[in-house]
């Protein structure tokens, strides 16, 4: 992903509908993606988003808050090389703005467009809130590489309150790393005039202290930072977990799971199972509250964390996992983001763990178009779930350690020629077919 462009919002649904429209209008010759955290809006923001069709991430959040630890979500979940930090309520006036800030971007800067305070209603443009001639470098709109946005640790979350996260965040990249603020006037951003709050100036005033604080201590880096640019996919899903990030997590209802799976007659007292990936555990907890004996597998500590109340056991990798135990494992979204190297070790362990009558039922995506298998391994689609797997690798993988697929159940097409499969493995030489 070449780009990725990240903002943070509140209750400003009318200001952003018209932030999101402009950014559509543009013609962006690469690919990029918008990703709006919302921190607890209760008005139409939601619904403003989705008809965007951009990447929306809900914070439930009650009060007002510093959008630092918003806009670190968001940036934390990005994949673009370049990212476009900006407010909310900037307004993309520049037809090509996505295509300069990346292209003129260089290494050992940030670049900061031109932005105008904004009347929407005369179209009058009002002060000049960063530009050549007023050189405030704050990210109204702006890009920078999100390697140096990792080496700072993103947005200060120490900053609660109104204020001074954008000056300290300034600081880090200039005094911190060393970088070059640049001014350009060929990009031009329109910020919306609203109302100013009330008291602002008397509210800034914590926010004012601690920046003069950090200031004098002299570590220009965000509390938490530096972040790790490469993080691995397992960190990536223990972060996914400890935000909740639902687009990744999924939450699958148990009926959807065990229909798919074929697996519904399995679902009764005193079976002892096994779940992989539990994602937000409603289906895990509603399995167990069925009386089936159930455990649970899953690559993050937090993810486990959650269905701890629920299951008899759980387990964080797969060589930890009991001999000759299981009558069923089950596994639901998951193989997608598995490359070869950890389903193939999965499998081992899992048929290992399994009753010689046991069965696996794992679904996996398959897809209708052309794809090199060993190409779809990358890092990105394991995070993403874009793994694909014909029905033949999968039976390869499988029969590589000692299995074999004993019932292919019905496959459902999703959009994009994505193709949902899954199959009931069991130990090679079984009798059992359920
Ligand atoms: C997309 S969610 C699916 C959750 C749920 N099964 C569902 O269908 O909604 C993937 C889950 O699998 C877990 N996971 C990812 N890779 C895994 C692996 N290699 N082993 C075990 N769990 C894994 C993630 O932590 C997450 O909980």
């Amino acid at each position: 992903m070449r780009c990725s462009i990240v903002l943070a919002t509140r209750n400003k649904a009318e200001y952003l509908k018209r932030t999101l429209r402009s950014i559509k209008r543009q013609d962006v010759p690469f690919e990029y993606e918008v990703i709006v955290v919302d921190d607890g809006s209760t008005d139409q923001t939601r619904e403003v988003c989705k008809r965007a069709g951009v990447r929306y991430i809900k914070l439930e959040n009650a009060i007002y808050r510093n959008p630092a630890a918003a806009r670190n979500v968001g940036y934390r979940v990005a994949t673009g090389k370049i990212i476009i930090a900006q407010s909310d309520e900037v307004i993309h006036h520049t037809p090509n703005t996505i295509e300069l800030l990346c292209s003129r971007l260089k290494q050992g800067e940030f670049l900061l467009a031109t932005v105008y305070n904004y009347i929407v209603k005369t179209q009058q443009r009002k002060a000049m809130y960063t530009g050549k001639r007023n050189k405030r470098p704050f990210f109204f709109l702006g890009s920078l590489w999100r390697k140096d946005l990792y080496a700072v640790g993103g947005n200060d979350e120490e900053f609660t309150k109104p204020g001074y996260d954008d000056d300290w965040f300034a600081d880090c990249l200039i005094r911190g790393l060393g970088l070059r603020p640049r001014f350009t006037d060929a990009v031009v951003g329109h910020h919306q005039d609203h109302p100013r709050p009330q008291g602002l100036s008397h509210k800034v005033l914590p926010s004012k202290r601690l920046w003069e604080q950090k200031r004098k201590a002299g570590v220009f880096v965000a509390t938490g930072g530096p972040w790790k640019l490469n993080e691995t996919v397992a960190e990536w899903w223990e972060r996914c977990h400890s935000i909740d990030y639902k687009r990744y997590l999924t939450g699958s209802l148990a009926e959807q799971v065990w229909e798919f799976l074929s697996i519904r007659h399995l679902i009764r007292k005193d079976v002892v199972a096994l779940e992989v990936g539990v994602g937000l555990g409603y289906c895990t907890k509603t399995t167990a509250e069925q009386g089936v004996r159930l455990s649970a597998l899953d690559i993050s500590k937090i993810g486990l964390k959650r269905v701890e109340e629920w299951v008899v056991a759980c387990y964080q990798q797969p060589d930890s996992l009991p001999n000759n135990t299981f009558d069923l494992v089950f596994s639901h979204l998951v193989s997608q983001h598995m490359s070869d190297e950890a389903l193939i070790a999965q499998l081992r362990e899992v048929l290992r763990a399994l009753k010689p009558s046991g069965v696996f039922a794992m679904q996996f995506a398959d897809t209708e178009k052309d794809f090199s298998e060993e190409e779809n391994q990358s890092k990105a689609n394991q995070k993403s779930g874009g793994i694909r797997r014909s029905l033949q690798r999968v039976r390869e993988l499988v029969e590589a350690v000692g299995g074999r697929i004993a019932r292919e159940c019905d496959a459902r097409l999703l959009k994009h020629g994505v193709v949902w499969r899954a199959v009931h493995i069991v130990q090679d030489g079984a009798r059992t077919t359920i």
